[in-house]
């Protein structure tokens, strides 16, 4: 059985949050959306020149990859709201058929954007519609059943695709090609998370002292989404044990509360490593048997757990399978007294 986690970083829960409090914590416009400087001033300037043509050419596709929430479907929004362009949001699974992908594409204008997250698990039916499409604006469908049947060509509006995954490993080769701006998100610096909690203090009109923030920051993951998740309970804590100020001793106490390390793990996370390291020591762990151990999905733990245990430098990956380091070791043997 998986453990609910805290810092699990799917999106549901969040969003259902935001939405009963009336507010939003993502950013609209470039100016609002924190760090990931590099990817902002390539879309800038590729947004910009769009613009200064005016002659109806529209933004490249855009592929943003990387980890669970680094902001990838907050820069979709960022990019249509600076384009000044409307958006339509889908998801790879969310698209059964071809003719649902017809439908979406034959209601867009020139210049709409259309996010496709988890692009990676499009239908092979529905993929081949979409690379047509994608490069000549073009969508090829057949009319009729049995002899009867015809093919047609219908035009497209010049629209733009932008497509989110999680990895790029499992994107086919052809999808990717017609993606003429492809970027990776990074983990956030810790100066940007502080940042980020100290605008979601504001926005949820909380108070965070510099050096509470200042520690939050350390245990985020270097994610938003974790960032402002964390930022929630804490404020909870703080609001029912004390005056609603949220301090360093109220943030010491909520961290330990929700057991949140000082690296920022939380008990799933060093669940996994000491079920690796009890049962194999040094030795490398095939995926599936580590999925077998926690009783995730190797999914799960190749999108949620692993990327930010490896930045970090907990664990390694290697030809034959994944490895505890002797950091991983150590902070397996003081991560319980360091909450
Ligand atoms: N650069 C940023 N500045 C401020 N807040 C941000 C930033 N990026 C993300 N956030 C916050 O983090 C949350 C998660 O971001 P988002 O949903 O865009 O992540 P994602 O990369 O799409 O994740 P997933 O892969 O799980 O879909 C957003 O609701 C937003 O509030
Ligand atoms: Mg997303």
């Amino acid at each position: 059985m998986a453990i609910e986690r805290l810092v699990e970083p799917t999106v549901a829960r969040d969003d259902i949050e935001e939405e009963r409090m009336e507010v939003s914590l993502r950013p609209m416009s470039f100016d609002e959306y924190i760090g990931q400087e590099h990817l902002k001033r390539n879309l800038k300037l590729a947004i910009d020149a769009v613009k200064k043509r005016g002659d109806g050419t529209t933004l490249d596709h855009v592929l943003l990859y990387g980890p669970p929430g680094l902001g990838k479907t907050t820069m979709a929004g960022v990019i249509a709201h600076e384009l000044g362009a409307s958006l339509r949001v889908t998801s790879g699974p969310a698209i059964e058929r071809a003719g649902d992908l017809a439908s979406i594409l034959t209601n867009m204008k020139d210049g709409d954007v259309l996010f496709i997250d988890e692009i990676h698990r499009l239908r092979r039916a529905v993929e081949e519609v979409l690379y047509s499409a994608m490069e000549d604006y073009k969508l090829d469908i057949v009319i009729g059943k049995g002899p009867a049947a015809r093919s047609v060509r219908l035009d497209l509006p010049h629209f733009t695709v932008i497509g989110a995954t999680t990895r790029t490993g499992s994107l086919a080769g052809p999808l990717r090609d017609r993606f003429g701006i492809i970027h990776r998100l990074e983990y956030y610096k810790e100066p940007e998370i502080e940042q980020i909690i100290k605008r979601t203090a504001g926005i949820l009109k909380t108070e965070i002292k510099p050096e509470a923030c200042m520690l939050l920051a350390t245990r985020s993951r270097l994610t938003p989404r974790i960032a402002n998740r964390i930022f929630k309970r804490v404020r909870d804590y703080a609001d029912v044990n004390g005056d609603g100020i949220i301090d360093t001793a109220v943030a010491k106490d909520a961290l330990k509360l929700m057991e949140i390390d000082h690296l920022g793990l939380d008990p799933a996370d060093r669940n996994m490593l000491r079920l690796m390291y009890e049962n194999y020591g040094e030795r490398p762990v095939g995926l599936t048997t580590i999925a077998a151990l926690t009783g995730d999905e190797t999914a799960t733990i190749e999108d949620f757990y692993e990327p930010y245990l490896i930045q970090l430098g907990l664990l390694a990956r290697t030809p034959k399978g994944r490895v505890v380091t002797e950091k991983g070791r150590k902070h397996l043997q003081n991560g319980e007294n360091v909450l």
